[in-house]
């Protein structure tokens, strides 16, 4: 939800600046704008509707003339107030154009802030929330600019992260965080603010989490911190572990296609170091064994993507520990009551740590008295800092909007979790948790074998590509799998895609099918659950029975179904809880090739952010 940078240093701002927002992009792309202020106080900003690239001709076609600082800022838009118009691009400024301002999230008491702007005769040139915010420091300034934009800070409601600059301080930038993400990236005679550690990997690894209600003022020689106060506050610098390869396509014409292939490492290097002397470890564990063993019911909070993971750690959890769970969207979860108490385990998952609906579930569990563990793939993030346990996917920067290696190392993380419990309950002996540890580790070579043979899962979506929709079936942990495939082809493809219990065709979803309708369908192994596999082969008649065409996900070697598929996608034999780690990533080539073939930009669907940090 927006990509925000800002840098004081020795080089020319405005290359580092854009540079920054070209690794921001995946965080939304309505619009983009820059403001460059130089060591004489001179203020430039230039913004623009529509994708980087349009802000970045348009300066070069002026010859870049007056942004020529060393301190810039920038920003790339996912709207919220305000259509994606020039008009509404950040920065914005106040009406001396003294003052330059980006944000990220939404200011919720702006209605106010403005009518009482307007009542004070300032006249407002956007729609957006942010603009009050850039009118309210300027007003406020006298001569310190984190003095102004504390007291505004202490005015605003909602969750917002700003960046200000002021033509009267050049060298400076201050940013304010709440809620919304922000880092500080510590270089050598140059500072950073930003919303991901990726706009600066590049120049440096050492970074700063800012803490909720923090500013932050960097120079080029350092920073400084405090709370909306200004008192001073203690901060923990940390090294990021991966380098800008990671943050690269690396000869891939799309990052999706990119992390799709990374996922053999998304799995071991989620495994790596859990599984120590005999036992399984977290990452962070501020709750005992004996808060562990006290457990009495699971909920799984989660949005999207990782929501479908938290549909499979339900069955994971159930069967290993014998415990209740309840996978839950986390938009639903607090505004129905839900009934925890302190032997309420909650587990939140969210790859970036940042998703609204899940971070205000954990914290409505919390207030509850529910014990949080949190899933997650960014490094102290807000959901991590504001849980009782975490376990970290390392699936490494994800930069495509479509989730496809966090899915992955997030149903990794749920079957970890899974082993935590039934170890500290003693459902399960240490020898089967050992051995289900084993078979996990066997899982990069599955998942290895799958993206050896998707050149004929391309040729099919190059084929159904003209289709004008697509359904998904499965059973048990294959359910969460169709879920996930309809979510991939829906947000890359735009086309009408479900995902159903296979069980629940004949109770109305039956009547979508029709001749050369493709219907993929997820099997379950013959041998694990094998009265599943025969419901599954009744379905693929039924559907057959209509003209419509089977796309069949099938364990390698199950015959039985072959005759019956239109299409046949083996993957190898795994066991059955495991499946989903192989059983998704044909259907995420699928819809990445139809995606292709229809024309679209897989990395950065319409209307989609990356990171969802507002309700
Ligand atoms: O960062 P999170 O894991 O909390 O994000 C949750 C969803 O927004 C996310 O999984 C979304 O559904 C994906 N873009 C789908 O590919």
């Amino acid at each position: 939800m927006c990509g925000i940078v800002g840098y004081v240093g020795h080089r020319p701002a405005l290359d580092v600046v854009l540079q920054g927002l070209g690794r921001l992009e995946y965080r939304g792309y309505d619009s983009a704008g820059v403001a460059v202020v130089d060591g004489s106080g001179s203020l430039s900003v230039g913004r623009k509707a529509g994708p980087l690239a349009n802000l970045a001709a348009e300066l070069d076609g002026s010859g870049r003339d007056g942004f020529v600082g060393t301190t810039g800022m920038g920003h790339t838009r996912w709207a919220t107030h305000g259509a994606p118009t020039d008009r509404n691009a950040h920065p914005h400024s106040d009406a001396t154009g003294a003052v330059a301002v980006v944000h990220n999230g939404i200011i919720e008491n702006f209605a106010q802030l403005r009518a009482e702007l307007e009542a004070s005769g300032v006249e407002l040139t956007s729609e957006t929330d942010t603009e009050s915010a850039a009118h309210l420091i300027a007003r406020q300034y006298a001569g310190d600019l984190a003095a102004a934009v504390r007291a505004v800070c202490r005015r605003l409601e909602g969750a917002f992260t700003l960046v200000v600059t002021h033509a009267d301080e050049p060298g400076r930038i201050v940013a304010a965080r709440r809620s919304s993400p922000l880092v500080v990236g510590v270089g050598d005679g140059e500072h950073f603010v930003a919303s991901d550690v990726a706009a600066f990997i590049e120049t440096t690894r050492d970074a700063v989490e800012l803490g909720q209600d923090q500013v932050v003022t960097i120079s080029a020689d350092g920073y400084t911190v405090t709370d909306f106060h200004g008192d001073p506050v203690a901060t923990r610098l940390f090294h990021v572990d991966w380098d800008l390869s990671a943050a690269e396509k690396g000869g891939h014409d799309y990052f999706m296609l990119k992390e799709i292939e990374e996922q053999p490492s998304a799995v071991r290097d989620t495994l790596r170091g859990h599984f120590v002397d005999g036992r399984i470890v977290l990452d962070e564990q501020r709750m005992d064994t004996q808060e562990l063993r006290d457990v009495d019911k699971v909920f799984v909070v989660a949005c999207g993507t990782a929501y479908h993971s938290g549909l499979v750690a339900k069955y994971a959890i159930e069967h290993w520990c014998r415990l209740p769970v309840e996978a839950e969207l986390a938009s639903e979860f607090r505004y129905r009551d839900p009934v925890l108490d302190r032997s309420t385990l909650v587990v939140a998952i969210s790859q970036s740590g940042e998703t609204a609906d899940t971070l205000e579930a954990v914290r409505h569990a919390r207030e509850q008295k529910a014990r949080v563990l949190a899933i997650c793939n960014t490094n102290g993030a807000q959901i991590p800092r504001e849980s009782d346990a975490v376990l970290y996917t390392h699936a490494g920067p994800e930069i495509g909007v479509a989730a496809t290696k966090t899915f992955v190392a997030q149903v990794v993380a749920n079957y970890l979790v899974g082993l935590a419990l039934a170890q500290a309950r003693g459902t399960k002996y240490s020898d089967e948790i050992a051995r289900e540890f084993a078979e996990l580790e066997a899982m990069p070579d599955a998942v290895a074998d799958v993206l050896g043979t998707v050149e004929r899962v391309r040729a099919l979506g190059r084929d159904i590509a003209g289709s004008k929709a697509v359904l998904f079936l499965g059973r048990h942990v294959g359910y969460p799998v169709a879920l996930e495939g309809a979510l991939k082809l829906k947000e890359l493809a735009y086309m009408h895609a479900e995902g159903f219990a296979a069980g629940e065709l004949k109770h109305g979803p039956i009547a979508l099918l029709e001749e050369g309708l493709p219907v993929v369908v997820v099997m379950p192994s013959p041998k694990g659950r094998g009265v599943l596999h025969s419901k599954l082969l009744s379905n693929i008649q039924e559907i057959r029975a209509r003209g419509a065409r089977t796309i069949v996900v099938a364990e390698e070697g199950d015959d039985t179904v072959r005759p019956y598929a239109s299409h046949l996608l083996e993957v190898p034999a795994v066991p059955t809880l495991l499946q989903p780690l192989v059983s998704t990533v044909p259907l995420q080539v699928l819809a990445a090739e139809i995606a292709r073939a229809r024309g679209f930009d897989v990395d950065r669907p319409r209307n989609l952010a990356k990171s969802v940090t507002v309700e």
